[in-house]
C-alpha cells in the first residue's frame, strides 16, 4: 500500500511514522509514506498557498491550483484508490472505514489548514472526506496520522500477532474484555481467578460476558447502531 500526504506542514507528520508499530511496517513494506509539501506546488514568486475568501469574512482559504497541481502530478505516476480530505465536516472515522482503507492499493490524503480548502477542490478533486471526531484540530495533519495509524497496523503482517488486530474493540462491533499480565496478585488487587484457571472454554465465556456487559456500561449506542 502506498498513502501520499499533501501537507503545508510536513514537520508535524513525521514522529508518529518513526517508532513503534508504523516504523516497522515502513521497514518491513508493508506500506510506503511520502509527504508532499503544498507549497512546492505554488505558482507564483511569493509561493502563495493560501488567499482571501470571495465574498468577505474571517480568515484564508486555501487555494486550488496548488492542490490540482500535486494531484495531478500523483496520479500522473499511479492510479489511486482513494483521494481524501480531512475536514471536521466529513464521515466520521471509524473502525469500518479503517477496515476498508486497509485493503486500498494507493491513497492520497490531504489536509487542510485556515479556514479550510476552496469548495472546488471538495466538488472536484476529492473523492471521500474524513474527520476524526467533532471538535476543531488546527490543521489536518494530526487527523491524518491517526488515519494512518487505523489503517496500517490493519494490513495484514503488521501486527506480530496475526489475530491481535480481530479482537480489538469496535472490530466485532463491540468493546474488548478488560486484559491482565502478571502478578496475579498486586497490593491485594487480584485478577479475576478464572483467568488463571487454565479452562480455555470458561476463559472464552467469560470474554465475552465482560465485553457485552462493557459495552453495555460504556458505549450501549455500539449494541443498537447497525452501521
Ligand atoms: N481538521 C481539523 N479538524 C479536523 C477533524 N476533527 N478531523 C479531521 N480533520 C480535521
Amino acid at each position: 500500500m502506498q498513502i501520499d500526504i499533501i501537507t503545508l506542514f510536513p514537520e508535524l507528520l513525521s514522529s508518529p511514522f518513526e517508532a513503534s508499530i508504523l516504523k516497522r511496517a515502513i521497514a518491513a513494506n508493508k506500506v510506503v509514506v511520502n509527504f508532499h509539501n503544498l507549497r512546492d506546488y505554488a505558482t507564483d514568486k511569493q509561493k502563495q498557498v493560501d488567499d482571501y475568501p470571495f465574498g468577505g469574512g474571517a480568515g484564508m482559504v486555501m487555494k486550488i491550483e496548488p492542490i490540482d497541481l500535486c494531484i495531478k502530478k500523483l496520479k500522473s505516476e499511479r492510479a489511486y484508490d482513494e483521494i481524501i480530505y480531512l475536514t471536521p465536516d466529513g464521515e466520521q472515522l471509524n473502525q469500518n472505514i479503517a477496515n476498508t482503507l486497509s485493503t486500498k492499493k494507493n491513497i492520497i490524503l490531504l489536509c487542510g489548514h485556515y479556514k479550510g480548502v476552496d469548495q472546488r477542490v471538495r466538488d472536484h478533486l476529492i473523492t471521500r472526506e474524513i474527520s476524526i471526531g467533532d471538535f476543531v484540530l488546527s490543521g489536518g495533519e494530526l487527523a491524518a496520522a491517526i488515519l494512518c495509524d487505523s489503517i496500517i497496523r490493519l494490513i495484514p503482517g503488521v501486527l506480530g500477532d496475526e489475530s491481535s488486530a480481530l479482537t480489538d474493540s469496535f472490530q466485532d462491533g463491540i468493546l474488548a474484555p478488560p486484559i491482565y499480565t502478571r502478578p496475579a496478585q498486586y497490593m491485594g488487587w487480584n485478577v479475576p481467578p478464572i483467568l488463571t484457571s487454565g479452562n480455555t472454554p470458561a476463559v472464552e465465556k467469560w470474554r465475552e460476558d465482560k465485553a457485552i456487559e462493557k459495552t453495555k456500561a460504556q458505549r450501549p449506542d455500539l449494541l443498537t447502531d447497525k452501521d
